[in-house]
């Protein structure tokens, strides 16, 4: 049995799936029992949708043109401040340029960049996936309860031997995403989780981001 440490440990980004299917019961168990994690006065403010089987290949057929015409949709939130000051940008280069390294792709080939980046929109090969939203009418606290959301989607994925990738790549397809699935106006989309079994022979998925000294962050208050 994993333990909660383990798949705290184990969890990473992982950027290479095979195509292997993974049976809908798995991951809707999965998607549901994650609802557990806690939110603000309870409110529960996820809203998920499940992609697998058939309806993945419709939805790859749909993505297909965007990509290859480099369609995208106006963002509807930023992902990152408009000015991200340090530590941030540091760290955010940090894991990009290990990220590239890995690949092979150096960073003056821009092009090659853009068309690793647009792999996001394939799930990364994943054969699964999860489209989180949230109401609109929601602000940062019932956003972060998404994220607990997630991470308990993530860590029971691990679990269960699957692995993730958290994706706001997908706030560049939104309306695309949203027509898809059908789902309505008031809801805003946050992010995909492609979710698969990882490559175990492609280099990315090697990667093992850094994190910052806890002096940087964790002030202990005892006496
Ligand atoms: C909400 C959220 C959205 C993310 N979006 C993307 C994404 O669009 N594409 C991607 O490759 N990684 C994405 N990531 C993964 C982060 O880059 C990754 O979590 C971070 O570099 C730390 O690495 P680790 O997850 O392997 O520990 C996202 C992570 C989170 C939590």
């Amino acid at each position: 049995m994993t333990t909660v440490s383990e798949a705290v440990a184990r969890r990473s980004s992982i950027r290479a799936f095979l195509p292997d299917p993974v049976p809908t019961p798995l991951l809707a168990g999965i998607l549901r029992r994650a609802a557990r994690a806690p939110s603000g006065g309870n409110l529960q403010p996820w809203h998920v949708w499940l992609l697998n089987g058939p309806a993945m290949a419709r939805f790859r057929a749909m993505m297909a043109p965007r990509i290859a015409e480099g369609i995208t949709d106006p963002p509807e939130y930023a992902v990152y401040p408009e000015r991200l000051g340090e530590p941030y940008r540091s760290r955010r280069f940090a894991v990009g340029e290990a990220m590239y390294a890995l690949l092979g792709i150096p960073r003056e080939d821009r092009a090659a960049r853009r068309r690793w980046f647009a792999r996001n929109w394939d799930f990364f090969g994943a054969p699964a996936a999860a489209f989180v939203f949230v109401d609109r009418g929601m602000g940062p606290p019932q956003w972060s309860d998404l994220g607990g959301y997630l991470q308990t989607v993530m860590l029971l994925a691990v679990e269960a031997g699957l692995a993730t990738c958290p994706q706001e790549a997908w706030y560049l397809h939104h309306r695309a995403v949203r027509r898809f699935l059908g789902a309505p106006q008031e809801l805003m989309l946050f992010c995909g989780v492609a979710i698969g079994h990882p490559d175990p022979d492609a280099a990315v998925n090697r990667l093992h981001s850094d994190r910052a000294p806890e002096a940087e962050w964790l002030r202990v208050v005892e006496d």
